[in-house]
């Protein structure tokens, strides 16, 4: 394999840039041309393909968002946008592709791979870490460290006011950014789509704060939680406690995708976009790199889009254990 292209596609995630510096310095390592897609499989479809060498990539490590930029493309979900973007690579004698995504651009990937067999191997980006075949994803500590240093600070506010904080978090169908800003930011309570608690949960656990004297409480909700987002969950547990009682929500939103990657990401970016273009060049396909108890593997596609990597029991267990 001689010429291969990099892009990447769906939400950004701290440490992309890192993953893209990884694999481009890695094909001028092996001698092979590398390719920058812009803004994910809508530059495939249109084109928009540009070449990258090592001084491409300088000076990219420490920066969040992605130099090649992304998007979340609805014409490749259709059979016509797919064949213009494989007409595209043809042109340009594309023999293999790295996408650094998430779920949908995975789901992508395959169904791409299936119709016109191009080996492509992923690499795991997204800040919800929601994906199986690797313990962590790119972005997720950075948005983690993010979010925390921001529940931190609301602390000192809720405290100073004697008030109770519904904090959202991240995560549309996850719930690993807010069980890991619970944990580390010694909320009272989180909320997440891997685990049923109810508003009458949250009230008992508000309730026996309160008769510990407790002046402030946090409980961390994550976006995709079944019993609706943190301003729902704050009115019905006003309904259900008192309409009196001193309520504030805070829904942290995009800050979470943005900002210097950690150490941890860029290491992390480095060794999955590297695993990613060696194993593309040694023959793999169709599957995505990760890093499972501190190994590199590879996953097929389809087991990272349809299988669920669940919350660890133990850390939810540990929110409820530690708030007492
Ligand atoms: O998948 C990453 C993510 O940040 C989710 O946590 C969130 O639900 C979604 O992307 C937001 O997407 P967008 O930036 O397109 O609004």
């Amino acid at each position: 394999m001689k010429k291969i292209a990099v892009f990447t596609s769906g939400g950004d995630a701290p440490g992309m840039n890192a993953c893209i510096r990884a694999i481009v310095r890695g094909a001028a390592y092996h001698g092979v041309e590398v390719y920058g897609i812009v803004r994910g499989y809508n530059g495939m479809i249109k084109g928009d393909i540009i070449p990258l060498n090592s001084q491409s990539v300088s000076n990219i490590i420490q920066r969040g968002g992605t130099i090649l930029k992304s998007a979340r493309s609805k014409e490749f979900m259709t059979a016509e946008g797919r064949k213009k973007a494989y007409d595209k690579l043809q042109e340009l004698g594309i023999e293999g592709l790295v996408a650094i995504g998430g779920n949908g651009t995975f789901t992508g990937a395959e169904i791409f791979y299936n119709e016109y067999k191009i080996p492509t191997v992923g690499a795991p980006g997204t800040i919800d870490n929601d994906l199986y075949g690797t313990d962590y994803t790119i972005g997720f500590d950075t948005a983690v460290n993010t979010a925390l240093d921001a529940v931190d600070k609301i602390r000192d506010t809720a405290d100073s006011h004697d008030r109770v904080f519904f904090i959202e978090v991240m995560g549309r169908d996850s719930g690993y950014i807010a069980i890991q800003c619970a944990i580390a930011g010694g909320a009272e309570s989180v909320m997440i789509p891997e685990n049923l608690t109810s508003v009458d949960d949250i009230a008992a656990i508000l309730q026996r704060g309160f008769d510990k004297k407790k002046s402030s409480s946090i409980v961390i909700v994550a976006e995709g939680d079944e019993e609706g987002n943190a301003q729902i969950v704050a009115k019905n547990i006003k309904d259900k406690m008192d309409e009196n009682l001193d309520i504030r929500v805070t829904t942290l939103g995009h800050i979470q995708r943005g900002g210097i990657p950690t150490a941890y990401d860029r290491i992390l970016a480095s060794r999955l976009g590297l695993g990613a273009l060696e194993g593309l060049l040694r023959g793999e396909k169709n599957v995505m790199a990760g890093v499972v108890n501190n190994q590199l593997i590879y996953t097929p596609f389809h087991d990272t889009i349809t299988k669920k990597k669940p919350v660890s029991e133990d850390l939810i267990r540990m929110v409820e254990i530690l708030s007492t």
